[in-house]
């Protein structure tokens, strides 16, 4: 079982020195802000386990506990079958660190599932509700020497906050949340007057009269003078300063100037920085540095504009969920979805569902050019009172630490497809509004009658439109006239079969393709449609409807990331001149289908002309499927591939764009030269304990191409001084021929780590990791 590997390797660690890091400094930095990135990052050494009376006290005794890192997960999950009942008790971190100066502690969480006690020294401190939002708790008890931070873990579903719905099952929401310390936790010093928010606005984007509106509260009021400087690409553009008036908390100021500034746009997602500085005389009694950049984003009734020109917004939504580790995974791991979803998958807009996900991630779609839907924790049903005065202090807290996110461009102050309830979405809508005057608020809907919109309750009539169904034409409501118009979700498993794993039949595959292909050509097909956000990146972990085996298989790539034919649609509309992509929607394996796949076998791809081999000799140019798909801009092609039987020909694929060939793919039909690889998304990481990367463990044929068809067993090993973040044993047989398992540093020395996976047939291949303080040397995969 993957939690007792683990612990295995725990103690591996602890044998091989890591025991000296469970005293492990805290270098709190005076001058900090507030506890953020720069501040110590509380990574390793917790101690964690069950709930018991007085484990929150200074001299508990910790024997029985188990060393871990954060982001941490409190039950051991496999890649599907989670079951909520392990996960839903009380639990115990435990923290023990020593305090090199005297000053004022404050410690941050960024996610804590689903509720939180802090205590330090065994004194409590502050509490917290809620999974998925960060909370800070001051620290006054701090000594200088040793210090111990305990924190109670409640992941109990009877918990009376949103999307919990304490009386139902768990299953009544289409996602599981298990529980633990799932996102970094950092402590720091912070100095007596210290800023508590900024909010940098951009306004009038547009025009080079523009100007940043800057927002800077500070904890107590004191007489400072307050700065803000812009700068990109290290050079200040513009400042602008402002006193803080007596007795007041909050300073209002613009920066003008900045005609120079680079706008962001999800092609040149040109950031900012802006530095504000408080002042008193000479002294500086705080700085915090926030990014932001500038863009103006409309949704309209004629569609989304962004920056005055039209972008049809293509997208898809996520769910922040990973195997083995529930939510816990480390910011690299974060990044890589956004990564995956704009790079490979082209998207310009993920919707965030259907809470607010990880600061890292969010970060990431800044830098990348991805634009967000961001929406309150919530699905289907409202909560009572209690319940919908959280959801009020989510959408407040959710808009806090978000507003600064140039790719944030609307609030979802609705609860997922729970219509209804217009008093309290007035409210939600309301408050959002105060606090972010610049984006609009919105919500997903399972109906597009019964709510109320433009100057009512929400300004995007965002509709999450399962319309189509099984054996019809593929069809989306029209957009509803007067109103911006989005859709939020489409597809999924509702229109066509129940699940899309890839382990079905090639067609059962294909089938999820052209569904989302047809999704997005309709969209694409009426201005009037700001876009579409098909359901979704990845598969994930549910026990709802239509979930199979603890499930949902409805992502373009599943819950490991690697791709299903779905994904080469999302991947062949990007430019060829970036990427040219020619991806078969089939399988080249002649096992299943001696004649190989047929008449109509699709190509994904953004060539101009793709001209198919078999064994080197031509069989002539794939047709274009332009007229199943005119609105997109690269419809895929058609091939005739019917095989004698008993023949197991090479494909070969080459792809012409502007009369140049761009890319030659070849597939090998001759399975016995089939190989295992072992992939790692990223050859060195940082030995700091808060750091991971995917390693994508696959049977291909031996031009790398994934054998979905394959079975048999892997088993999986790390050596090294790391954890495995994954099953010891992985069937190939239920996961589709691939499947990935996580490598995580501890914290310590810098060294290596070699993964090696073992198949029954394919033989052995081994990922080599290198681990660094500084992240520079390199590693190899085989
Ligand atoms: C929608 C819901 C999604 C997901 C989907 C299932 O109604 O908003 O969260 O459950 O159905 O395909």
């Amino acid at each position: 079982m993957a939690g007792d590997e683990r612990r295995l390797s725990r103690r591996g660690f602890l044998a091989a020195g890591g025991a000296a890091l469970l005293g492990a400094v805290v270098a709190g930095s005076a001058g900090l802000a507030a506890p953020g990135p720069d501040s110590g990052l509380l990574t390793d050494f917790w101690l964690f386990g069950r709930y018991a009376d007085g484990c929150t006290d200074a001299g508990f005794d910790e024997a029985g506990l188990d060393p871990v890192q954060l982001p941490h997960c409190v039950a051991p999950l496999s890649w599907t079958g989670w079951d909520p009942a392990s996960w839903q008790d009380r639990w115990i971190y435990r923290k023990h660190f020593t305090a090199t100066t005297a000053g004022r502690y404050r410690a941050r969480f960024d996610g804590v599932m689903t509720n939180a006690a802090v205590y330090l020294n065994g004194t409590f401190v502050a509490s917290h509700d809620g999974g998925y939002l960060p909370f800070e708790v001051e620290l006054p008890g701090v000594a200088e020497g040793d210090n111990t931070l305990a924190v109670v873990v409640d992941g109990r579903w009877a918990l009376d906050v949103p999307p919990n719905l304490p009386g139902a099952s768990p299953a009544v929401l289409d996602f599981y949340q298990p529980a633990g310390i799932y996102r970094p936790a950092t402590i720091g010093t912070v100095p007596r007057t210290r800023i508590t928010d900024v909010f940098a606005c951009p306004v009038d984007v547009l025009s080079p009269g523009r100007s940043l509106h800057v927002r800077c509260e500070l904890e107590r009021a004191v007489p400072a003078e307050v700065t803000a400087s812009v700068r990109q690409a290290g050079r200040e553009l513009a400042r602008g300063s402002a006193s803080m008036p007596a007795g007041g908390t909050a300073v209002e100021l613009d920066v003008r100037g900045l005609d120079g500034v680079r706008l962001w746009d999800v092609a040149d997602p040109a950031l900012c920085d802006v530095v504000v500085t408080v002042r008193a005389g000479a002294a500086v009694l705080d700085r915090r540095t926030v990014r932001t950049g500038f863009r103006e984003a409309r949704f309209t009734p004629d569609g989304f504009f962004l920056n005055g020109r039209r972008l049809k917004l293509f997208g898809l939504n996520r769910h922040q969920w990973y195997p083995f580790a529930g939510g816990a995974m480390p910011d690299r791991v974060q990044r890589r979805d956004a990564e995956i979803l704009r790079r490979e998958l082209n998207c310009t807009m993920v919707r965030c569902s259907h809470y607010p996900q990880s600061s890292a991630f969010l970060d990431a779609c800044d830098e990348l050019g991805l634009l967000v839907w961001e929406e309150i924790p919530g699905w289907g049903h409202v909560g009572d009172d209690a319940w919908q005065r959280r959801n009020l202090q989510d959408v407040a807290a959710m808009v806090v630490r978000d507003r600064n996110h140039p790719s944030v461009v609307v609030w979802g102050t609705r609860v997922n497809e729970a219509n209804g309830t217009t008093a309290m979405y007035a409210k939600t809508g309301r408050l959002a509004k105060q606090l972010d005057p610049s984006r609009p608020t919105s919500g997903a809907l399972a109906s597009t009658t019964g709510a109320r919109y433009a100057g009512g309750d929400v300004e995007i009539l965002a509709y999450n439109d399962y319309t189509a169904r099984r054996g019809a034409p593929f069809r989306l409501r029209p957009p509803q006239p007067g109103v911006p118009y989005l859709v939020t979700e489409a597809i999924g498993t509702l229109a066509g079969v129940r699940a899309y794993r890839r382990t079905d039949p090639p067609a059962t595959r294909q089938l999820q393709a052209e569904l989302h292909a047809k999704a997005h050509d309709l969209a694409a097909a009426d201005d009037r449609y700001c876009g579409l956000l098909a359901w979704c990146a990845f598969d994930y972990p549910s026990g709802w409807q239509r979930s199979v085996g603890g499930s949902k298989f409805a992502g373009v790539a599943d819950i490991f990331r690697i791709a299903k034919p779905a994904a080469a649609f999302y991947a062949s509309q990007g430019p060829p001149d970036v990427r040219a992509v020619a991806e078969p929607g089939f399988d080249w394996d002649f096992t299943a289908q001696p004649a190989g796949p047929g008449r109509g076998a699709t190509i994904w791809s953004n060539c101009d002309r793709l001209a198919v081999f078999l064994d080197d000799r031509p069989v002539g140019d794939a047709r274009s499927r332009r007229a199943d798909f005119p609105h997109l801009p690269h419809p895929p092609f058609a091939v005739d591939l019917v095989v004698p039987r008993g023949q197991r020909p090479q494909l070969r694929i080459d792809g012409y764009a502007g009369g140049r060939l761009v890319v030659s793919r070849r597939f090998s039909g001759d399975r016995s030269r089939d190989v295992l690889g072992c992939t790692p998304d990223d050859p060195s990481l940082r030995a700091d304990g808060g750091d991971a990367t995917r390693v994508v463990i696959a049977a291909t044929d031996r031009f790398g191409t994934v054998r979905a068809g394959t079975t048999g067993a892997v088993s999986v090993a790390l050596a090294g001084l790391g954890e495995l973040i994954g099953d010891a044993k992985l069937d190939f047989g239920a996961t589709g021929g691939a499947a990935a398992v996580w490598v995580r540093p501890f914290a310590g020395p810098p060294g290596t780590l070699v993964l090696t996976a073992r198949h029954d047939t394919l033989g052995t291949a081994t990922a080599t990791i290198t681990t660094t303080a500084t992240g520079k040397t390199a590693g190899t995969g085989s």
